[in-house]
């Protein structure tokens, strides 16, 4: 059966360049996914080694080919991988997406570029809903919703048991939405 989207492999913004990953990513992707200041607020743990990060790649690479879409690492105008988004089938009309991106290119506007590109994805894929959730605490990743046209539909309490923050207790989740018809 073929999968029930069918994504572009590459896709360009203003100024990024977005692309299916693949196994020769993973040390561009660990130099990230390693990195306390990235992941604090992620609901994955961060890697610990290269072997981490080949698991995640195996898992986006099945994710790709049985739902035909899923994440997208994004280059800057010199090739260089700063980060990632992704379109992730949750029922045949919703998904899910989130970003983040390496610290030297925060605060221009980027990873709202990242949440516009996905809506505009989802709503050429013909889903009605992309979702996103941020952990409550994190306001830098509320506004980027916000300016990307999400609407905020309420707070989850004690919801994630976020893998990087410090302590064992559950943190309140902020769940948002854009409905596309
Ligand atoms: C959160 C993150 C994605 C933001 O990326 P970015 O490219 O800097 O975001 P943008 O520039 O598009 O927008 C950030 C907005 O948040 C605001 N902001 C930044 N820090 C803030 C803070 N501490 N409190 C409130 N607002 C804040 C900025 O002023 C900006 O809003 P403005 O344009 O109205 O001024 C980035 O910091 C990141 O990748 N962090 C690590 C991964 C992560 O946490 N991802 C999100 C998981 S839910």
């Amino acid at each position: 059966m073929p999968p029930p989207l069918t994504a572009p492999a590459e896709l360009f913004t203003r100024r990024l360049h977005l692309r299916r990953p693949t196994s020769r990513d993973a040390e561009a992707i660990f130099a990230y996914a390693s990195d306390h200041e990235v992941t604090r607020y992620m609901a994955w743990p961060r890697h610990l080694s290269l072997d981490d990060t080949r698991a995640f790649l195996a898992h986006a690479d099945e994710e790709w080919r049985q739902r035909g879409a899923g994440v997208y690492l994004a280059s800057s105008a010199d090739g260089e991988i700063i980060g990632s988004t992704g379109l992730h089938l949750l029922a045949p009309h919703r998904a899910l997406t989130g970003y983040l991106l390496v610290p030297r290119v925060w605060g221009q506007g980027l990873a709202t570029e990242l949440a516009q590109a996905m809506v505009g994805l989802a709503r050429a894929q013909g889903l009605v809903r992309l979702e996103a959730d941020c952990v409550a605490e994190h306001a830098a990743s509320a506004r980027v919703l916000e300016k990307a046209g999400f609407a905020f539909e309420g707070r989850r309490r004690a919801f994630l048991l976020a893998p990087n923050l410090p302590g064992n207790a559950p943190v309140d989740v902020r769940s948002y939405a854009v409905v596309l018809r």
